[in-house]
């Protein structure tokens, strides 16, 4: 088996890579990633010693170099984690999030109806149902929910899922989507909530809640997750949707205190600030299909898996600051001076 996989210097894909050089050892991995801000290399230091995982950086928008790359490799899979992942970037700055999660994904299933697949896996986000109001924790998002999206980031990602779905019934290519809420664990760039509040947190900084910090996620450890990513590759039926998801719902305060906790910080370091534009209120995942057709269930609570991924952090302020040098200190100026 030879898979190739996008954005795997990023969060979610590197977790993926991993979870496949110890799982699935026999198989073929070849990466493709064009190192944008959210990347490390250096995530990818231990995957880079195994001759069975190769690195290409290439962009998914650059139809020429991704058609070399498959008419060099010829996976026989493709998984698509490449994206502009943060809502809050798409806010300041919509059109890179059409050009890479729209063309791209487009870029990428126009490769693989070129030299044949026998998979294209979207990964996608519940984002794309819109959101939940905070008052109705009977309501749940479930693959038929419709898609009803709230910021130009949900947008962009609802816009590729229509698109895969497209090529599927247009072209008959072999497609499937997972869409999931919040991923939360090693490797996350420190832009969104968690690996932020822990870095804040430790270094005494103030910790900007968006709001009354009331808003709700539904949190699901990164390795639950890629353990449901493999399934739907294993198990998943071609042409479907499958919501991932463990029904772990907490308000954002409650993540905030509960870091600052483990951290033995104190509280007087929340900072409430501007709430952001558009700002989707609650996500809750109903995962029962996957369940039911999968047999896939995450086993990682949130209180084990808060508590090993703020030790993660802990034991890896190297990679940290390769994260938060440069770049990252202008945006960080840019969202939160003042706000
Ligand atoms: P991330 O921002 O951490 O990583 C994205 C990776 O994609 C980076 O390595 C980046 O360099 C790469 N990339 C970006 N543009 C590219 C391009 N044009 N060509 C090639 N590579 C490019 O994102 P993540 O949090 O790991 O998310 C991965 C996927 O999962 C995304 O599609 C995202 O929408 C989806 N998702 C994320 C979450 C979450 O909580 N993080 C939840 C649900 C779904
Ligand atoms: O639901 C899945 C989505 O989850 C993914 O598709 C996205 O790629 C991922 O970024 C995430 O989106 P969110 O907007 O929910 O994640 P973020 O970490 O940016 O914010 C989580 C919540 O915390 C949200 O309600 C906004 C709030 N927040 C965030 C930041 C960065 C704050 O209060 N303060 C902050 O500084």
């Amino acid at each position: 088996m030879k898979i190739l996989v996008t954005g795997g210097a990023g969060f979610i894909g590197s977790n993926f890579i991993y979870l496949l050089l110890s799982e699935r050892p026999a198989w073929k991995i070849i990466c493709v990633d064009a190192l944008t801000y959210a990347a490390n290399i250096h995530t990818l230091n231990d995957a880079m010693k195994s001759e069975n995982f190769t690195f290409y950086k290439e962009d998914i928008r650059n139809r020429a170099g991704i058609d070399a790359i498959f008419e060099k490799e010829h996976p026989d899979v493709v998984v698509n984690f490449a994206a502009e992942s943060h809502v809050d970037r798409s806010i300041e700055n919509p059109e890179i999030f059409l050009e890479t999660n729209i063309i791209g994904t487009a870029v990428l299933m126009d490769a693989c109806r070129k030299y044949g697949v026998e998979r294209f896996h979207q990964v996608g986000t519940d984002e794309v149902y819109g959101d939940l109001p905070l008052d109705r924790p009977d309501l749940f998002f479930h693959e038929d929910t419709p898609i009803h999206t709230s910021s130009p980031y949900s947008t962009s990602k609802a816009s590729a899922d229509l698109l895969v779905q497209a090529y599927h019934r247009t072209y008959g290519l072999p497609v499937t989507i997972s869409r999931r809420s919040n991923n939360y664990g090693p490797y996350q760039f420190p832009e969104k909530l968690i690996p932020l509040m822990i870095h804040n947190a430790t270094n005494d900084k103030p910790l900007p809640v968006y709001g009354q910090g009331l808003n709700v996620r539904d949190w699901l450890y990164v390795k639950d997750h890629c353990y449901g990513i493999l399934a739907v590759l294993e198990k998943g039926k071609v042409g479907e949707v499958y919501n991932l998801g463990g029904h772990n719902e907490k308000a954002n305060i409650e993540i905030v205190k509960t870091i600052l906790a483990e951290l033995g910080k104190p509280e007087s370091l929340i900072t409430y600030v501007t709430d952001r534009k558009g700002h989707d209120l609650r996500y809750a995942i109903d995962p029962s299909k996957a369940m039911k057709e999968l047999g896939w269930a995450p086993t990682t609570m949130f209180g084990d898996g808060i508590k090993l991924t703020i030790n993660w952090y802990r034991e890896h302020t190297e990679w940290m600051r390769e994260c938060t040098s440069g770049e990252y200190m202008k945006y960080y100026e840019k969202m939160y001076h003042n706000r």
